[in-house]
Formats: C-alpha cells, structure tokens, sequence
C-alpha cells in the first residue's frame, strides 16, 4: 500500500529511485512522484497513472539525493495534485500509511494560518513538520515532537531543503527498511526495491527514525541514538524479477511446487520419528481462532474444515476487519492463529493486538520476514514462499495451507483423532505433493475453457464444506484481476435467492472433491445446469454431468486443497489475460493492505 524509495549516494539518484519504485509498484500504482535534490533547492515532480507515465516527464539529471513514491489513493482521487511527494515549507515528504488523526490536526494547522492544496492526510502530516520546526529549530527534534502528535500508521521519507546531503525516515506500523552499499544509502518500504544493490538492510522498528548522510547513517528511539542489527534477505534478486514469464502471477503458480516442497522440508520430516520439527507446542489448546484477510482468510476456513473434521476441535475463522471490533470469546485454552502474507495487514495486526492485550497466545503464519505481525506474535511460523510481487496471491496461499495441513496433522497425532494406517498413508502422499502440483500446472485444459466462459459478465463458484472454502479462493481469484462479477456459495444455498441470477451459458463451476456430499453438490450444480448454466466441474472423480471436467488426483482431503486451487488459479489467470487485464497490478488493488 504505496510504495517509498530514497537514495543518497553519489550516482544518478533520480534513475535509482525509479527502479527502486518499479520494484515497489505492486503496493500500489495510481500515480507517482519523486523529489530530488538540484543544488540547494528540491524540485518535484509527479503524475497520475504507472510509474511509466512519471518516467515520461523526469528530467536527465544528475541529482545525488532524493525520495519517490508510487501510491495506493487513500484520502483523495488518484490525481497529480493528490500524488506524493508533498512539500510545506523547507520539507517535502513522501508517506506510506493514514494518519488517523489527520482532520483535528487539518483543523489546528489552519487556525495557525496553513492552507492546503490536496485532499490528502500527507500533506497534513507535512504541515505538521513545518508548524513544529518553528518551535523545535532541529529536524530531529521536529521529527520527534510530530511523532506524539501523529495517530495512525506512517512510514516517512523526508528531504529538508537546509540539509540537502541528508534524507530522514521514520515509521510507525508501516514497513520501511534502510540499506548501504559501498557509499550509496537508501530507504525502502520493501526489500525487492534494494535487492539490485544488496540484500543486507536495517529494518525500522516503530518510532525509529533514520539519518541517512553521505557515509553515515545513525538511527534515533525516544530521543537517543540506537545501533541496529543488519538483516540478510534470504531470497534472490531473481526471485523479485519474472524470470521469462509473461506476468508474475504466472511464474508464481509456477513456483509453487518448490514453495510447498520447501516449507514442508522445513516443518515434517517424515523420515524421522520426531515427525514435526520447529512447530509450536500445541498440547494445551483446545479452541483455535484463525483471524485474517482476502486469500489469508480463505486459508483460515480451509483450515477450519481440517481442524474440525480431522481434530475435532472448535474453530472459529474470522475475517480481520470484523474480529478486531468484536465481542470475542477466548479462555487461557484457545490459540489465536493469524495468518498473514505480508505481515503488514492493518486489520490483522490490530487483531492481533487485541489477542495481546486480552493475555491471550498467539501464533502468526507470515511469509515476509521480520514484518510486523511476526515480531509481535508470540510464536511465528514462516512459509518458504519467497517474494511474492503478483498482487493476487497464489504461492503465499498455497504455501498457508500446506503450513496449515501439517499443523492439523500435528493436532490429530496429539488429540490421537487419526488412524495410525490414514496417518502412514498422508505421510506417504505429502512428498508426492509437489509432483502432483507440476502435472496440474501443465494441464492443457485451462485456455480451452477460458475461451468458451471469458466474455461473461457473472460466474458461480459451487462447493460445500472444504469444497465451499476453496470455491472462495477461485471465486476471489478470478474477480481481482478479470473484474468479472463473481459468486462463490455454499452449494446448497444459491437455490435460496441467487440462482435467479443464473441465465443461459451462465458459468458454473462446480468444486467436488468431498466425496461424502459430492452426490449433493451434483444434484445442486444440476439445478443450475436446468436452467442453462454452462458447468465446469472440478473433481477428484469421473463425473459425467458437466460440460468440463478438469480431473484431480485422488489424495487425502488433508491435501486436496492444496492441489484444487490449481485449477482456479489457472483459469483465473487465463480468462484474465483473454479480457486484456493488467494482471500483475488488476485496478484499485494493492498488495499489502497497511490501511483499515
Ligand atoms: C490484499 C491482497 C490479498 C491478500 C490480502 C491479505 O487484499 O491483495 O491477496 O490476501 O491483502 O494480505 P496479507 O498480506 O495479510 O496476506
């Protein structure tokens, strides 16, 4: 959710702040801007749209010190005037977050005779600076007072025109990392934005704030200056680039294979007789809340289904934003699981929070290292997904429920609700995952079927139980980046209003791989099919009745999601790229949601 990069070296800052913020784009990208040291005096420039439409208009010079910004609107329409950086007085700055508080501060920076062009909270938050530096006279100090009178999340780069050597940068609850290199400094919301220069970079805690000068770079907490630990990324440059495939979407469902295959190696060995290694103790709980947003979420409800079939042990699944204002109910059994990609999501870190504060255990599943809500669970899990720069997640997703699967089956060992036989035979299975992935990803089938369903306006997703969770994730899939309208029920239900919807050709695509109420989504898809609806069906079995058919391997319902969501993720894609969508960056999305 909007993405800031700065440089201060001795090379062409404007182009490494612009390859910085192509490699950030995926946080957002309804416009962008960039300032720039020339001489004494900051000049800036901005532009709706992609970062494309800004590099149209930078001009080829030599500046040595600047910070950009790609966004995700937030407080006012995509525009050049709304577009960051934003400049009040001798300070310009670039936000990435919403301070919250934003109108009564608006409202005091006006009485004191401060005018405003945007609409925006950011250019408030410069105000501030300008208003407080006439009282502080020193940046830091400035920098420091505005952190006790900011409420919401921020992660600041900041030029001040009278130090035109220096960038300053601070955070709170919104990722920012800083980073060196032979003489060349710079600050990022994310690693990809630094990998081309190095994979060693500090990570900002909240209310840090950064001094980045030629050569040094000193870091300051609650008035003192502090040393901060280096951190090594352990991916590539290459994992941040496409690497020859047409989009990133694609090469991720590519990489899921290996991502499952690595985050599995990790936690189950099933060559031992210990089984499960760096999981959590888990003998005490006996009632689990999986709090989380978008794909995480969907992850949550498939894990429900696992926890309560397999377990059966009660789970409530819960959608951040919802949990966080809510009236829950937790005892010193329960465990509260939140489940995040980026590790940044506000509503799930606030829920998070909230667990904290009730005195209760917490244990996060995140992929980006070192993120926010994996600091602060009480035990952290991390999936071996690597970057992921697609907006729609697909390997992020996969990588949950494989992480999920083998919790599960560490819970049934323990509440011993699992047969020693069924047991042997997952074991056995688990390693022929990533294999039965490869085959799914090279089925032929998926363009021939987005063909024929590509151009419709409405499509229905159809499953019950697990099959309903994972019909959520297809359904999600396919509208964030095709924008067709898209539905995903409980099988039984649609009967119950929707299905008035269901015209002739109408796509329905059916998910069935529990075989226990198969016969009973059937009979449901074929309510739909009489009234014309066109039926795909996903299925572990030989099914007559649909127009398609894509075939999954047989394996335990343990594992069967893991491999279903191929096929969705697929035609998704796909029907996307058929529509002429920007499948990477689809509109008004952004990846890592640091907003409520
Ligand atoms: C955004 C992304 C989704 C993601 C959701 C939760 O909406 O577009 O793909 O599932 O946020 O993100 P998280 O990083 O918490 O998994």
């Amino acid at each position: 959710m909007c993405g800031i990069v700065g440089y201060n070296g001795k090379e062409k800052a404007i182009e490494k702040i612009v390859t910085g913020l192509e490699a950030l784009e995926y946080r957002g990208y309804d416009s962008a801007g960039i300032a720039y040291f020339e001489k004494d005096t900051i000049q800036i420039l901005k532009k709706k749209g992609r970062i494309s439409a800004l590099k149209e208009i930078l001009p080829k010079k030599d500046a040595q010190v600047g910070i950009g910004h790609t966004r995700w609107a937030t407080h006012g329409e995509p525009s050049e005037r709304n577009a960051h950086p934003h400049r009040c007085g001798k300070f310009t700055l670039v936000h990435n977050g919403i301070i919250e508080n934003y109108l009564e501060l608006k409202n005091i920076l006006q009485e004191n005779g401060y005018s405003f062009l945007s609409e925006t909270d950011t250019e408030v938050a410069v105000a501030l600076l300008d208003y407080l530096y006439e009282e502080e006279k020193g940046v830091l100090k400035t920098l420091e007072k505005a952190m006790k009178m900011l409420r919401g999340s921020y992660a600041f780069g900041i030029l001040f025109e009278d130090t035109p050597d220096t960038i300053y940068a601070m955070r709170h609850s919104s990722p920012l990392i800083v980073a060196e290199k032979e003489g060349e400094e710079f600050i990022a919301s994310d690693v990809p934005a630094i990998l081309s220069y190095t994979q060693e970079y500090y990570l900002l805690d909240d209310f840090d704030i950064a001094i980045l000068k030629p050569n040094k770079i000193s870091f300051y907490h609650d008035g003192k200056e502090i040393t901060k630990e280096k951190l090594t990324f352990e991916g590539s440059l290459e994992s941040s680039q496409k690497e020859g495939y047409e989009h990133f979407m694609l090469k991720e469902i590519h990489e899921q294979p290996r991502v499952i295959k690595d985050t599995i190696e990790y936690y189950f060995d099933g060559t031992k007789n210990s089984l499960f290694q760096n999981l959590p103790d888990l003998k005490k709980y006996q009632k689990f809340h999986i709090v989380a947003c978008g794909s995480a979420y969907h992850t949550g409800l498939v894990a429900k289904s696992w926890i309560e079939e397999i377990v059966h042990l009660p789970v409530d699944c819960e959608i951040a934003s919802e949990y966080r204002y809510k009236q829950v109910f937790y005892d010193s059994n329960t465990l509260v699981i939140v489940i995040s990609q980026s590790g940044e999501t506000a509503d799930t870190l606030a829920s998070l929070r909230k667990a904290k504060k009730d005195g209760i255990d917490t244990l996060a599943i995140v992929n980006v290292i070192g993120s926010s809500i994996a600091r602060e669970a009480d035990q952290v899990l991390y999936i071996k997904a690597g970057c992921e720069i697609a907006v729609a997640t697909t390997k992020a997703y996969s990588a949950q429920l494989a992480l999920l699967s083998l919790l599960t089956l560490k819970l049934a060992l323990i509440h011993e609700t699992i047969r020693e036989d069924e047991f042997l035979e997952i074991r056995k299975q688990i390693e022929t995952l990533p294999q039965q992935m490869e085959k799914l990803i090279a089925n032929p089938q998926y363009q021939k079927i987005a063909s024929t369903i590509y151009e419709r306006d409405d499509i229905f997703y159809l499953g019950r139980k697990l099959d309903y969770a994972i019909s959520m994730e297809g359904a999600l899939k396919l509208k964030e980046i095709s924008y067709i309208n898209c539905v995903a029920y409980p099988a039984g239900e649609l009967k119950h209003g929707t299905i008035s919807l269901v015209e002739q050709k109408t796509p329905v695509i059916g998910i069935l791989t529990v075989s226990e109420i198969q016969e009973k989504t059937i009979s449901n898809l074929k309510e739909t099919a009489a009234r014309g609806a066109y039926l795909i069906l996903i299925s572990n079995e030989e099914i007559k009745e649909g127009n398609e058919l894509i075939l999954l391997p047989n394996i335990h319902p343990l594992l069967e999601p893991i491999l279903a969501i191929i096929p969705l993720q697929l035609l998704a894609y796909e029907i996307a790229k058929l529509r002429g969508c920007d499948i990477d960056k689809p509109r008004n999305l952004a990846k890592s949601v640091t907003v409520e």
